[in-house]
C-alpha cells in the first residue's frame, strides 16, 4: 500500500514494501548524498533529519517516516552551502568525505539546538557519527567555527 513521504519540502508517495528510508532516499528519490556504510545504525553516515533530529535512515521502516518532515543533506543547503558547510570546508574537515554528509546533519540539528556548543555538547551530539578517517579534531573546529566560537 502506497504512503507519503515529505523530503525536502517535497511530497512524494513510495511503496514501502518493507524497505527502510535510506533504500527510499537513495535508490527512488535518488538522493546519493545520504550515505550507506555500515547499515545497522552503528556510523551515522545515513544521518538524515526528521522533524530536525538527526536519525540513521538504515534502520528507520518507511512506514515510521510517514508524517514527519524528512530532511536530507541536499535539502540542507537550498543551492548554497550553509554555515556548517562552509566551516567544514575552511577547517578542512575531512578526507574521503564519506562520513561527512552524517557528520553535517547532526552538526546542524546540534546548532539549531544549542547555537553556542561546548565541547561536550559536540561530543554528545556528534558520538553517533563516525569517521574512519579520523578527521575528528577538524570536524570539532569546524563545529565551532560553525558557531562562531572559533
Ligand atoms: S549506514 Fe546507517 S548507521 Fe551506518
Ligand atoms: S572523512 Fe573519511 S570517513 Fe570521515
Amino acid at each position: 500500500m502506497p504512503v507519503t513521504l515529505d523530503v525536502n519540502g517535497q511530497r512524494y508517495t513510495v511503496e514501502p514494501n518493507g524497505r527502510r528510508l535510506l533504500g527510499v532516499l537513495r535508490d527512488e528519490l535518488e538522493l546519493f548524498g545520504t550515505k550507506l556504510a555500515c547499515g545497522e545504525g552503528a556510523c551515522g553516515a545515513c544521518a538524515v533529519l526528521l522533524d530536525g533530529k538527526p536519525v540513521n535512515s538504515c534502520l528507520l521502516l518507511v512506514e515510521a517516516a510517514v508524517g514527519h518532515e524528512i530532511v536530507t543533506i541536499e535539502g540542507l543547503s537550498a543551492g548554497r552551502a550553509t554555515a556548517v558547510q562552509e566551516a567544514f570546508v575552511a577547517e578542512d574537515a575531512l578526507q574521503c568525505g564519506f562520513c561527512t554528509p552524517g557528520q553535517i546533519v547532526s552538526a546542524t540539528a546540534l546548532l539549531e539546538r544549542v547555537p553556542t556548543p561546548s565541547r561536550e555538547d559536540i561530543h554528545e551530539a556528534m558520538s553517533g557519527n563516525l569517521c574512519r578517517c579520523g578527521a575528528y579534531p577538524k570536524i570539532e573546529r569546524a563545529i565551532m567555527r560553525a558557531a562562531g566560537n572559533a
